[in-house]
């Protein structure tokens, strides 16, 4: 176990020394920045505001050493069973470029992506006709989870480099105000349905793609239309028969995509029509790109790395207990929630991969939301209330095309952004008690060039290594997510027993607060 070894004994040692250190100390040295600021795929991450120093990152490293982590990266590109409970590879890197050694599944892939950009090419040149000969104008995108958070978020923070594209609605949430909202003014004639879902077999997605289903027929009439109207995109490719949806409007995800990681398959697809083929191959390209840079380079250069074992020493080591994700930026404002996911299901677990307890923590609680905002919200707690946390700040620059209006703003969003993170680490003295800012929170800094498929692509991927690093520091299965299992088992007799179907057998709090929704239901109106 991690714990046991030389390095983590000495980074033990090592946090007790440093953290009475200013933080602000540690910033004025002259090369700070020039020795804990790297690039790579486009991208800076700027480590230089986190409580590390040569010595300590070389420990770092050992750590990293001593869990093998170089053999492991080679694992996971080479399609070892990574995720052990579900005897899988992970291989989503595949998508992105072809791994030489597997022909296979370079094929399928192959295969798959022609189909999708024959679609794709039809629907955005007006080719694809609904079932009364009218071209879309709309596409609604199902999915909840894996299968919707990456697919949002790009084709949102890619928004600006949408031509040619139809209106890209989504829809995740059980809740029917969600599916509502979207439907409210769509006309069926001119709308096409995305039924994504890895299993086919998530509630939500079931229930939702079920409504949208009903509320298509329910105006159209007509049980053919169906193909000219609903695409799915599963490995659950029987299921998707059963529920309607032709074959050739079928792609497939395979076993070895996992659901966090399959923006870049066929889920991808929302984003496809949104930038265009060669929009969303460029989002591959800037992924590959920070694929190659994880797999070649030596761990002290190598930013997922580096990322990962900062957080390991202010988690592990420093006893901090949240990261916040602040993006700088109105199209990114989705990056917390989809982080969320890929970090809080991958690594938010307690037993190791051989099955015994872990003891030192793991993930820690992930949030966030977008700067400038925050400032005059959440902000306030991270200056100066009681917790430690960390953060990520996440800037980028205007582009040289930029307006001189546009390049005002964004000035003012980096001036903020640096200017936050500068006050998270220096704080500030005053007499008032109530004024002082204690300062002392470590940050880091990640700069995207422009926010553009290439560079968007990057930074996904360099979370996803990262998020795959600590895994393997914890000695945990980032690939597999049993423990929200339980709660969606619980969910269907209590849904009977709403409806007043089944007896109640729950305990005493549940069925006490089952008792009160089935009256409140039956004489609130
Ligand atoms: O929340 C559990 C989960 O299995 C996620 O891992 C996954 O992304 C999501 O549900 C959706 O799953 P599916 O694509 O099979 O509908």
């Amino acid at each position: 176990m991690a714990e046991t070894s030389k390095s983590w004994k000495r980074l033990t040692r090592a946090a007790t020394q440093c953290i009475d250190t200013p933080l602000s100390d540690w910033l004025a040295q002259p090369a700070r920045f020039e020795d804990f600021s790297h690039q790579a795929a486009g991208l800076l991450v700027d480590l230089s505001k986190q409580r590390i120093d040569s010595d300590i990152k070389s420990e770092l490293l050992n750590l990293a050493e001593s869990r093998a982590l170089p053999q492991r990266i080679e694992e996971l590109f080479t399609g070892a069973c990574v995720n052990t409970t579900e005897q899988r590879p992970a291989l989503h890197t595949a998508l992105r470029a072809a791994p030489e050694d597997r022909p296979e599944i370079a094929a399928d892939v192959t295969a798959v992506q022609a189909r999708l950009n024959e679609l794709v090419a039809k629907v955005r040149d007006g080719r694809w006709l609904g079932y009364g000969g009218k071209a879309l104008t709309d596409v609604v995108h199902i999915g909840i989870g894996g299968s919707h958070l990456g697919p949002e978020l790009a084709t949102l923070a890619l928004a600006s480099q949408s031509f040619s594209s139809p209106r890209i609605h989504f829809v995740a949430n059980v809740d029917r105000a969600a599916l509502d909202a979207v439907l409210r003014g769509l006309n069926p004639e001119r709308t096409a349905f995305i039924i994504a879902s890895k299993s086919f077999s998530t509630l939500e997605t079931r229930i939702n793609a079920a409504s949208a289903r009903s509320w298509f027929l329910e105006r159209v009439g007509r049980l053919d239309a169906i193909a000219r109207h609903f695409i799915a995109i599963s490995s659950n490719t029987t299921a998707a028969a059963e529920f309607g949806i032709e074959p050739a409007n079928t792609f497939e995800v395979w076993d070895w995509v996992g659901g966090r990681f399959s923006l870049w398959s066929a889920v991808g697809l929302p984003v496809m029509l949104a930038i265009g083929v060669s929009g969303f191959q460029q989002l591959l390209a800037g992924a590959a790109a920070m694929d190659d840079h994880f797999r070649h380079t030596a761990l002290a250069d190598n930013l997922p790395v580096l990322m990962a074992l900062t957080g390991i020493w202010n988690y592990n080591f420093l006893g901090v207990t949240n990261h916040a994700i602040l993006p700088y930026s109105e199209r990114l404002r989705l990056l917390p929630d989809y982080l969320q996911q890929l970090e809080m299901e991958s690594n938010g677990k307690s037993v190791s991969i051989s099955g015994e307890s872990v003891t030192n923590h793991t993930m820690p609680i992930l949030w966030g939301g977008r700067g400038t905002n925050g400032q005059h919200a959440f902000y306030q707690l991270l200056h100066q209330g009681s917790r430690s946390f960390t953060a990520d700040f996440i800037l980028t620059t205007a582009g040289e095309d930029a307006s001189a209006q546009v390049a005002d703003h964004q000035r003012w969003l980096l001036a903020n952004g640096l200017g936050q993170s500068q006050a998270m680490a220096q704080g500030q003295d005053d007499p008032d008690p109530h004024k002082v800012v204690a300062g002392g929170h470590a940050t880091t800094t990640i700069v995207l060039p422009q926010l553009n498929p290439f560079s968007l692509g990057a930074l996904l991927a360099l979370y996803e290594h990262k998020v795959f690093c600590q895994g393997v520091i914890w000695d945990i299965n980032s690939f597999d997510q049993w423990g929200v299992e339980l709660g969606k088992r619980l969910a269907k007799p209590i849904f009977e027993q709403l409806g007043g179907k089944s007896a109640l057998l729950q305990d005493a709090s549940t069925q006490g607060l089952i008792k009160h929704l089935r009256q409140t239901k039956t004489t609130d109106h």
